[in-house]
């Protein structure tokens, strides 16, 4: 199992063994009642949107902290990266949603600025960029290319895990094998 992978899995299971000090960097976003609300939102089919920037946050975190990078805004950026409050695939609610993935950049950053007026530039542009190269606005920052990065995989294990019943079988088998020591 490639380190990636199974940093990747731990997001599933996060505690206080194996969160690497994650949530002493973002808990108090993490748990605001406004980023816990995600978890009603459908992201990538069976997963959630809390589940999705939980994992791209950790994955993110860890490999920052790995290279010497900006841990800090990498996570704070990333857990705020998808801070939208409707569902993307709802299409009664107005034609701006089929521009969702040009759009949600922005109102995830607006978003963020309310929940955590503090948020630096750099944060701020992590979030705005993610969605590059849709959005054509390249991350700033390394620590924004990583989070980018690691929004598409996660974004394509999700898929995979929503599509593809060998591959969930396997993940499902590959949580319970995890070590926490
Ligand atoms: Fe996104
Ligand atoms: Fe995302």
């Amino acid at each position: 199992m490639s380190k990636l992978y199974e940093t990747y899995c731990k997001a599933y299971r996060l505690n206080d063994k194996n969160d690497e000090g994650f949530f002493d960097v973002v808990g108090d976003i993490y748990n605001s009642d406004e980023v816990q609300s995600l978890k009603q939102y459908e992201q990538h089919l069976e997963i959630d949107r809390l589940q999705h920037i939980t994992s791209v946050s950790f994955v993110a975190y860890v490999t920052c902290k790995k290279f010497g990078l900006d841990y800090r805004s990498a996570a704070v950026g990333a857990v705020m990266h998808d801070l939208f409050y409707y569902d993307w695939r709802d299409g009664e609610t107005g034609k701006w949603h089929r521009l969702h993935g040009y759009k949600h950049p922005n109102y995830a950053a607006l978003n963020a600025k309310e929940l955590f007026p503090e948020i630096t530039k750099k944060e701020t542009d992590i979030i705005r960029s993610h969605m590059w190269p849709l959005t054509l606005r390249f991350p700033k920052s390394k620590e924004g290319l990583i989070v980018s990065l690691s929004d598409k995989y996660c974004a394509t294990r999700e898929l995979l895990y929503s599509l593809n019943k060998k591959y969930r079988e396997r993940f499902l088998r590959d949580l319970e094998g995890i070590s926490y020591e």
